[in-house]
């Protein structure tokens, strides 16, 4: 449509790209769900000698799919290629836990990865790359990565906890007998692990606070709680994997929120960098925060957020 004017070219490297996540991922990026259907893009797919050949199929599938936005798609093994100019990297790759385990068990096989990756970004990515770290313990490898990559802005730099943010919303809207989009300002604060904190205490149901609608607070302060924090686990117990359709829904979540303005009122939920102490937490660690942005692809932190001595203790663990 010569009358369209179409945006420039967003370069999006996604990592794992053979993998389940990505496998629901790709296909939305591509349709314009993601970024928008005035945005043309480029996937830039990185796996592993192991799995060149099911990421060669999945470049097939994408192309025969005929996306009008999707104009390039390339494929390799070499981060340091497939990093070259890229504008969002959505590191997904990595190994997953199995039934029984804590992600932090991870860390010692998948740091390394996230090392290299944030070495390669530095050196040729974007200068304002946009990182989004899916591979677990995903707060721990968003420390390792940004600190590996000294010249890009370590507040580029996200830990996925909107995937945990959508499961808490789920739960109360259950609760409460409402339509999951009645509920907002649910902040997770923390790790993405089992000692995340679920807020309900800034969270709200049509506007108003959440123990108006729900006046159960034991329930509140443990089941839903609880639920929340080992959802991820009990999937893998019962799928024998781990989530991979609802995963790359909260990485499409995660990357719209950034790139379209926050609704008034609300917010959404990120790992990110700390500095000067927000909201009293430590420096210098990842931490998942309520975050808004004006949809220029930044975040700032919410300013106006309710504290009780139950939420910062759980936040202090
Ligand atoms: C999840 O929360 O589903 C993912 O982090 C996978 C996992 O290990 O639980």
């Amino acid at each position: 449509d010569k009358t369209k004017s179409w945006k420039k070219l967003v370069n999006i490297a996604v990592s794992g790209a053979a993998g389940m996540i990505s496998n629901h991922l790709l296909f939305k990026l591509a349709s314009g769900e993601v970024f928008g259907q005035d945005q043309p893009i480029a996937l830039k797919l990185l796996g592993s000698e192991r799995s060149i050949q099911a990421l060669e199929g999945v470049a097939m599938e994408l192309e025969d799919s005929l996306y009008p936005l999707l104009r390039e798609v390339s494929i390799g093994i070499d981060p340091y290629e497939v990093f070259e100019d890229v504008d969002w990297a959505l590191l997904i790759g990595a190994k997953p836990r199995g039934p029984g385990m804590e992600r932090a068990a991870l860390l010692d096989i998948n740091g390394q990865i996230f090392a290299d990756q944030g070495k390669a970004l530095n050196a040729v990515a974007s200068r304002n790359v946009k990182v989004i770290v899916v591979g677990n313990p995903c707060n721990t490898n968003a420390l390792i990565c940004l600190k590996n990559a000294p010249n890009i802005p370590a507040k580029n730099f996200h830990a996925l906890t909107r995937l945990d943010e959508n499961r808490a919303k789920c739960q109360l809207a259950l609760k409460a007998g409402v339509f999951y989009d009645k509920v907002s300002n649910v902040t997770i604060w923390g790790n993405h692990s089992t000692t995340q904190v679920p807020d309900f205490l800034n969270a709200k149901i049509d506007g108003r606070p959440v123990k108006e609608a729900i006046k159960d607070t034991k329930w509140l302060e443990e089941e839903f709680t609880m639920t929340v924090q080992k959802r991820g686990g009990v999937l893998i117990q019962k799928w024998g994997r781990s989530s991979a359709a609802s995963t790359a829904v909260s990485i499409v979540d995660a990357i719209r929120s950034l790139v379209t303005p926050t609704p008034e009122g609300d917010s959404f939920s990120s790992g990110v960098y700390t500095t000067g102490n927000p909201y009293g937490i430590a420096e210098d660690i990842v931490f998942s925060m309520p975050c808004r942005s004006k949809g220029d692809g930044d975040y700032e932190l919410v300013s106006d957020v309710l504290m009780d001595d139950f939420l910062w203790e759980r936040i202090k663990k």
